[in-house]
């Protein structure tokens, strides 16, 4: 295991109603003034923006709302809000939604308190995050975890760049408001990408090269375990309130940063990803469901010993089974799990039907360099093959 310093201050007051403790939360926090972000539509249908306005007016609070974030967001209201938060002396930012609405916070978070320059330096690895105003969060989707990691993820609307910050502690929201009921109105598209996403979060971490690092690997395999448990369960009834629980708080610990503590991790999946949603506007967790189980199946030839041992854990391989072949039922495995829950496994499953994949490596590798080192490094030609894998 590696030495590591691990910081998660996030407070998570999770359960039925936690929205109604935004004004409780904010006014602790001390915070007079701020700004209430949110995405399209959602929130305003579902009378919960009205909620929680009204539990922070009756706080004593001023708010300001920004809404519009769209999914996959993008650097202009960004600059927006900044404007915003700058003329109005705002002290803290509430973002109600999920990981689109609360990245859109973290970089207005940063980029107002940073006079020298434009937030997108901060993407662009000019500057690091050094300071940002406080951030709340109330979640409406299991899937990011940007509620409890210090990442945030924003596309540069002029070139398709959709590039991810990573921060130890600067970004992490202060406090979580999680109520499970919440996420009832979810589209079934929107929750199995969500679980999807969470299970690409704990499965980057798991695929390593470190060794000895047996306690973060049983963590990962058991919350994959319940994951696809809730999941199905949720198949079956996607009121189940009860497995939207546990699907809620599995989506946190995916990715707050325990299942990584003492290793290296991967990313690739999620560089792979982060092209296609960029081009294509698709849900993040739906590319994930293609891209994932194609990196399998392509590390089946060249770094087999993780994703078999995945594999056998989890899908019950048998244990005789050489590294390959159970790399490569693994993939099968994942790609038949994601089936069954209606996610797309092809390119064409996305809605891409004519994929142009000399574009993708050609931004894959703009974007994150070449070659990208994860768990197995990629230069153009394997990337391609990945690509490949996903027709
Ligand atoms: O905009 P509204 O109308 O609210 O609709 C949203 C949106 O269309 C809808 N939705 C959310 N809660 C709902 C709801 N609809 C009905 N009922 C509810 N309770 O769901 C749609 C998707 O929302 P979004 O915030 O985009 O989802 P998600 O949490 O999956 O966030 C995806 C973004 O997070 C980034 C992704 O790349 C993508 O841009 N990521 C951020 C990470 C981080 N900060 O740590 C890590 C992830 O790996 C990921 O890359
Ligand atoms: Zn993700």
């Amino acid at each position: 295991m590696q030495d590591f310093n691990f910081w998660a201050p996030t407070r998570y007051i999770f359960g039925h109603d936690a929205e109604l403790k935004t004004g409780i939360m904010a006014a602790q926090s001390g915070w007079n003034n701020i700004l209430l972000v949110y995405g399209g539509q959602s929130a305003v249908k579902s009378g919960l923006l009205d909620r929680v306005r009204k539990a922070i007016n009756e706080a004593g609070v001023s708010v300001t709302l920004f809404g519009g974030i769209r999914p996959n967001p993008v650097d202009g209201p960004v600059r927006e809000a900044i404007a915003i938060c700058r003329e109005k002396n705002i002290d803290g930012i509430i973002a109600v939604g999920g990981g689109s609405v609360i990245d859109t916070a973290k970089a207005i978070a940063a980029g107002a308190l940073y006079f020298e320059g434009d937030f997108w330096d901060f993407f662009t690895g000019k500057r690091v995050v050094e300071a940002a105003l406080p951030i709340g969060v109330v979640l409406t989707i299991p899937a990011a975890g940007s509620e409890g990691s210090g990442n945030a993820v924003i596309t540069d609307s002029r070139n398709s760049q959709k590039i991810s910050i990573r921060t130890e502690y600067q970004l992490r929201p202060k406090w979580a408001l999680m109520n499970p009921a919440l996420t009832l109105s979810l589209p079934w598209h929107q929750t199995v990408a969500g679980i999807a996403d969470m299970m690409a979060h704990i499965m980057e971490r798991y695929l390593t090269t470190t060794p000895d690092v047996e306690v973060t690997d049983r963590i990962s395999e058991g919350l994959l375990m319940a994951i696809m448990k809730s999941a199905l369960k949720l198949k079956e009834n996607p009121d189940d309130y009860e497995a939207r629980a546990n699907i809620m708080w599995s989506g946190t610990l995916a990715h707050n940063g325990t299942c990584g503590c003492g290793r290296n991790e991967d990313w690739t999946s999620h560089a792979l990803e982060h092209v296609l949603s960029a081009i294509y506007d698709v849900t993040h967790g739906a590319g994930l469901a293609v891209v994932f189980p194609a990196w399998i199946q392509f590390l089946a030839d060249k770094a087999p010993e993780k994703p078999a041992m995945l594999g056998r854990r989890i899908f019950n391989i048998p244990e005789q089974t050489p590294d390959r072949e159970a790399a490569l039922l693994t993939a099968d495995a994942l790609r038949g799990f994601f089936s069954q829950l209606d996610l797309p496994v092809t390119f064409a499953g996305l809605g891409i039907e004519n994929p142009d994949i000399p574009l993708y490596v050609e931004y894959f590798h703009r974007d994150k360099g070449t070659p990208y080192v994860g768990y197995y490094p990629l230069y153009p030609e394997e990337t391609a093959q990945v690509y490949a894998l996903m027709k």
